[in-house]
């Protein structure tokens, strides 16, 4: 995967809402919505996930690269990480959504399996908050004003550069040229 949408991952651990960053983040259903979260075992966000059942995924813009990879290289274990941002709660009071973040989403486990050192977390979606005056034709949210966080295995953060082409439509020119 180059580039990944980076995420952040959250929990409720001691009554604090814990964030950390992770790039192993995807979509495994539109219908049921249901998403996965792969999160190495050692960490903290993990305890609340396990505890609670619930776990929130967050999307950060480009402006926020700092607090993200902060939430990236500090763990909960030795670090409060309740403050990097402001928290909201919908439906699920143990799932901490970001008010800073554009695209929020709350999940309850249904299902929690080991690959590796890894605990993956499968949520059914429960709730998606979006940014209003991002939903440009009030539907969708536009993904160049989204300008979401991407991370790719060079170690280094990008962002959007150009919209090319509408999905589902641009590949019929493909039989045009034939
Ligand atoms: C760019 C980036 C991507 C990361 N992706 C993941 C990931 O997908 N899974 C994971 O377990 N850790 C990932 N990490 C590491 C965790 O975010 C990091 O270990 C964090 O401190 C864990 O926090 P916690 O112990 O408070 O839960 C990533 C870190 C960075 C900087």
């Amino acid at each position: 995967m180059y580039p990944i949408p980076i995420a952040l991952f959250g929990s409720v651990v001691k009554e604090k809402p814990n964030y950390s960053l992770v790039g192993n983040v995807g979509i495994m259903s539109l219908g049921p919505a249901t998403m996965y979260i792969s999160s190495h075992k050692s960490h903290y966000t993990n305890i609340g996930v396990r505890e609670n059942k619930t776990f929130s995924i967050n999307f950060p813009s480009s402006d926020l690269v700092v607090e993200s990879d902060f939430c990236g290289i500090a763990t909960g274990h030795k670090t409060d990480k309740s403050e990097v941002f402001k928290t909201f709660f919908g439906n699920i009071k143990t799932a901490p959504l970001i008010e800073e973040c554009s695209i929020n989403i709350s999940c309850n486990v249904i299902k929690e399996f080991p690959v590796g050192g890894m605990d993956v977390f499968v949520g059914k979606v429960d709730e998606t908050f979006v940014n209003e005056d991002l939903v440009s034709d009030r539907k969708r949210p536009d993904a160049l004003t989204v300008d979401p966080l991407l991370y790719a295995s060079d170690l280094h953060y990008y962002k959007i550069g150009e919209r090319i082409a509408k999905a589902f439509s641009i590949g019929k020119e493909y039989e045009k040229k034939e």
